[in-house]
């Protein structure tokens, strides 16, 4: 099972039936898993903003007339017009972090947005430098890591380290409930070639995923290098203090 679709069932248990709940997604691109929850809960309300656009296929053009959705082109580091400080209950972005170049500005705006007690979670790739899948990605790697001027914001892409992230997350008024770790390689290859057609197979695929979740608690007590080689997605789970 993918990952981002564990983390949106967790987010739906933040959910009360019958009472509304807000939802803005950074860097949408052209999937989310919280398409099923936005069709589920009628009284969601979700926000998708997205700065390079839908692409040709745009998977998601029905989704996006549905009357509990609304889309902005736009970055995330930039003020949402149409809704004030404090309005959301969740603020999410999936494999968007580390193609950030203003990451305090994003991060900022991801935390401005949510309600007090509301939740930040922010889900980031570290594939892209640990496991290159060529030269001109890892070339453009290493630019945004050591010569980010060099790249467009639209091309964006470094190595993000995890107290990076962690201390930018503190600095705007919120408490880091959980992080967890995800896509550990041989078993993202391993669900790859998983045959997933009988019922059994497919459980045990959701297994390996849920078992990454479980194990996060134990994987952040272990040395960054090693915890880096291992989980290639991390997830930051936090919350808005008052302020
Ligand atoms: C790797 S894609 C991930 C898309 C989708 N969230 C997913 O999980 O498949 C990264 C997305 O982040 C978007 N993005 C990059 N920089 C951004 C920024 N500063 N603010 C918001 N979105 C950004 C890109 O346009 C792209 O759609």
């Amino acid at each position: 099972m993918n990952p981002k679709v564990l983390v949106v069932q967790k987010i739906e248990t933040f959910i009360t039936p019958n009472k509304p709940f807000r939802i803005l997604e950074l860097g949408v691109g052209s999937t989310t898993p919280f398409e099923y929850l936005v069709k589920k809960y009628p009284l969601v309300e979700y926000v998708g903003v997205e700065p390079i656009g839908f692409g040709p296929k745009d998977s998601l053009k029905d989704f996006r007339k549905l009357a509990n959705v609304k889309f902005f082109n736009q970055f995330g580091e930039e003020r949402l017009r149409a809704y004030t400080a404090g309005y959301f209950d969740v603020c999410a972005s999936f494999s968007v972090l580390e193609h950030v170049k203003n990451l305090e500005a994003f991060l900022k705006n991801s935390i401005d947005y949510v309600k007090t007690n509301g939740r930040i979670v922010h889900f980031y790739d570290r594939g892209h430098s640990m496991r290159p899948s060529s030269f001109r990605e890892r070339l453009h790697v290493f630019f945004g890591n050591y010569l980010p001027f060099l790249l467009p914001a639209k091309k964006f892409v470094r190595h993000l380290d995890e107290k990076k992230v962690d201390n930018l997350i503190r600095k705007y008024g919120t408490e880091i409930e959980e992080i967890t770790y995800h896509n550990m390689p041989d078993h993202k290859q391993f669900i790859k070639n998983l045959d997933r057609n009988d019922s059994l197979s497919k459980k045990l695929a959701a297994d390996l995923s849920s078992w990454e979740f479980l194990v996060s608690k134990y994987v952040r007590a272990m040395p960054d290098d090693i915890r880096e080689r291992f989980f290639l997605s991390v997830c930051f789970w936090a919350k808005k203090k008052i302020t």
